[in-house]
């Protein structure tokens, strides 16, 4: 979809919304469309019984005689100071999807600051393009039959506002994020026959375009490393198993002498992002039932939240020092997969018994964890990964689970979740949950009892965790992929978790 900003010039067309008021009470461009067209808003609202212009509400005028308009929308944002950044988001987002598939080709926002509004309109502008913008993502590659007329119609999306330059500037960022959010949509929603290790790792080549450093370990460079519980999860698969580690560094500061860029890395410690990436997890030898088997092409979602995060906070040109990396397998049942009661020896040297093929993931944290402590130094670390379906238990599909050794990071983590409308749940961790991955034979199982699967998985992590490295893992099972839509996600894979860890580097973490 092309966006565009510019200055309102009373030429409109197309599908035109404007804001209504809680109470009705119609925005100024509302009130001009409303003349115009003999009253046809304040006619449409006094026959419709339920639209009262309360925030999230929408309501259709086609065909209004009096303005160039193919349709007006009317779009609810309540009490002015009380429609946020969210609120914009979504509104945007609903406006779209109520759009997208009518046949029209061109939307226009018609957006006048309000009275008591929370932000200049300009900036209310940017948001709810961002909010189009992220609702109008379409996995549809593989439809080859579709009719065009169920094919979105929708091409431009124009916002017309004061100020548009800074609207464009404003938005330019927000556009960055939602590349990243797309990004990481794409490579979450393909099949496990297309996304495996390889082909993951060769989607990220692009990004040092942008300044990224790439490198790519292979099984013979994890072998030298001793990284026995990643590999041990991929020794049934054909796919050779991958580790990917991208570097972002936007800290580079000019150097004393002439000329600019001169400077080196500031360096400092980073902050580091690590992703689950099973490119398919059947379960192994402990296989999985059949039904539902499909969605685990999805259990690299972590993964793909890094990767998408690093183009984000590359394209943006954050002011941070960043690494991502992905452990990236697929977990097969082969003659030459791993077995249940094997044990396996983890790069930070702790033996591992490995009770059931199926609780992988954290058996290739374990490795990536430990490697990017030894490797980076970082002053936290934040992991995803679609670890426990006892997530989805706990927490259904609203909120992540925030599992952390360190409160204010979890608090962060938590304020940048709520803000950006992807929440997170904080969850224990303690001894007492920690002594149900004790193991007879080893230094620890990779399953727990029966109860609290979700915290005995962040317990078996936290094994892993160096003392005094603040980190906290975020169990993100249960949202990476949506079944219903909703106003910025269309459903599919939501990208939870790239909005967030984006808007937390930018709190806390940008120079
Ligand atoms: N990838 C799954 C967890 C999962 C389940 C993600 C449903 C998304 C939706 C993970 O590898 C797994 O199989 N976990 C097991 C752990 C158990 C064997 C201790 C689980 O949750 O059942
Ligand atoms: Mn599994
Ligand atoms: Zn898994």
């Amino acid at each position: 979809m092309r966006i565009s900003f510019s200055a309102p010039d009373g030429k409109i067309s197309g599908a035109v919304a404007v804001a209504v008021l809680e109470g009705g009470q119609l925005s100024p461009s509302a009130q001009k469309l409303d003349e115009a067209s003999g009253g046809a808003l304040t006619r449409a609202i006094k026959h419709s019984s339920r639209f009262s212009g309360k925030k999230g509400q929408i309501l259709e005028v086609l065909a209004p005689a009096g303005v160039k308009a193919s349709r007006l929308l009317m779009s609810g944002v309540g009490k002015p100071s009380e429609f946020g950044e969210l609120d914009q988001e979504n509104a945007g987002g609903a406006l779209f999807a109520q759009v997208a598939a009518s046949g029209e080709d061109e939307l226009v926002f018609l957006v006048d600051a309000l009275e008591g509004a929370t932000a200049d309109a300009w900036r209310v502008a940017a948001r709810m393009a961002f909010g189009a913008l992220l609702r109008s993502y379409r996995f549809d590659k593989y439809r080859t039959k579709e009719k065009p007329e169920k094919k979105p119609s929708l091409k431009k999306l124009t916002v017309l506002v004061e100020k548009p330059a800074q609207a464009k500037s404003d938005f330019a960022e927000l556009d960055a994020i939602a590349q990243g959010v797309f990004a990481t949509r794409s490579v979450v929603s393909e099949p496990a026959n297309v996304i495996y290790p390889e082909s993951f790792v060769a989607l990220a080549k692009p990004l040092e375009k942008l300044g990224v450093k790439i490198d790519v370990l292979g099984e013979k460079e994890m072998e030298k490393l001793g990284m026995g519980a990643l590999l041990g999860v991929g020794q049934g698969s054909v796919r050779e198993s991958k580790m990917l580690v991208m570097r972002w560094d936007g800290t580079r500061k000019p150097g004393k002498g002439k000329g600019k860029g001169k400077g080196k890395a500031a360096g400092g410690q980073p902050i580091a992002f690590v992703g689950k990436g099973v490119c398919f997890d059947t379960g192994g030898i402990s296989i999985k039932p059949a039904a539902g088997m499909e969605d685990m092409k999805w259990d690299m979602g972590g993964a793909g939240v890094v990767l998408g995060l690093m183009q984000a906070l590359a394209t943006r040109k954050a002011k941070v020092n960043a690494v991502g990396i992905c452990g990236l397998v697929e977990n097969m049942p082969d003659g030459n997969a791993q077995r249940p009661g094997d044990i396996v020896t983890s790069m930070s040297g702790q033996t591992i018994e490995v009770l059931n093929t199926d609780a992988e993931g954290r058996l290739v944290l374990a490795d990536v964890l430990w490697y990017v402590q030894k490797n980076f130094k970082p002053r936290a670390i934040v992991d995803l990964a679609t670890l426990t379906g006892a997530i989805i238990v706990a927490l259904g599909k609203v909120n992540a689970g925030l599992f952390a050794n360190n409160d204010e990071l979890a608090e962060r983590l938590t304020a940048a979740g709520k803000s950006v409308g992807e929440p997170l749940w904080r969850m224990p961790l303690g001894e007492d949950y920690d002594r149900a991955i004790d193991s007879d034979a080893a230094d620890m199982k990779n399953i727990g009892g029966r109860w609290g699967g979700s915290i005995t998985a962040a317990q078996f992590l936290q094994r892993f965790i160096e003392e005094g490295t603040a980190w906290a893992h975020l169990d993100i099972a249960g949202v990476t992929w949506t079944d219903k839509d909703k106003p910025t996600v269309p459903k599919g894979a939501s990208a939870f978790g790239v909005r967030l860890l984006d808007r937390l580097v930018a709190q806390h973490y940008e120079e």
